[in-house]
């Protein structure tokens, strides 16, 4: 049983997600996704029409938006207004516009109230929650008990990110998305993606999903 907070942050192909969540069930915990609330807002703004780079709009789509994020590890469902979207946010369009929203100051403030409204009531009702994201061990949740930033090659991301896709993306295309993404992420003005100085780093280029979730679950019993 976990008690407090895991965080789980790195770029995308690092396995994160999926580890997360089972580490989630395995520990009797919430389990939060942050990328879906970002995903989700981002499908929001792009339904709208607005322009991407219009800040005070995009920000005022995403308080309207209605956004709702479950924590059940088995089925956490992301709604808009009550509409599941939890399927159309994994798709290309908004893949490739999600960057550019999330580095919006007003929508980050939003989502991280937001998400520790979400930590803070899960801690009340059982007592544990991993939260998997970017910022979640530097700004979400600087005290967590347990703070893991996951890496990965770049090469193997790619190859992680084509599997999840299908059969459509060559390996090269998703290391090229990869990448820019990484770049954006990294480089952006407001909570970049960077390592809190008291995260523990786990390389999983050479990890399957069992070894990233043993060592997971090593880190979270105190043995890693
Ligand atoms: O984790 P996922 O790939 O779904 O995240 C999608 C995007 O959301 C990331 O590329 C990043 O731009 C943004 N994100 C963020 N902060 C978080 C989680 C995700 O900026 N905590």
């Amino acid at each position: 049983e976990l008690r407090g907070v895991v965080a789980l942050d790195g770029p995308s192909g690092t396995g994160k997600s999926s580890a997360a969540r089972r580490l989630a069930s395995a520990l009797g915990a919430r389990y939060l996704d942050t990328g879906a609330m970002y995903r989700a807002v981002t499908l929001a703004v792009l339904r709208s029409g607005a322009d991407l780079d219009d800040a005070d709009r995009v920000a005022a789509v995403a308080r309207d938006a209605g956004l709702a994020q479950g924590t059940d590890p088995a089925d956490s469902t992301t709604t808009l207004r009550g509409e599941d979207v939890g399927v159309e946010i994994r798709g290309p369009e908004v893949t490739r516009a999600v960057s550019p929203v999330s580095a919006n100051p007003a929508v980050r403030e939003l989502l991280v109230a937001e998400q520790r409204r979400i930590v803070a009531h899960a801690l009340s009702a059982v007592g544990g929650i991993v939260v998997e994201g970017r910022d979640i061990g530097t700004v979400v949740v600087p005290d967590a008990g347990l703070k893991v930033f996951l890496t990965a090659d770049a090469r193997a991301r790619a190859h992680r990110r084509a599997r999840q896709d299908g059969l459509e993306s060559t390996v090269d295309a998703v290391l090229a998305d990869v990448e820019r993404r990484d770049a954006y992420d990294s480089s952006r003005a407001v909570s970049p993606l960077r390592p809190a100085p008291d995260a523990v780093e786990l390389d999983t280029t050479d990890l399957d999903l069992a070894g990233v979730l043993a060592a997971l679950l090593d880190l979270a019993a105190g043995r890693g």
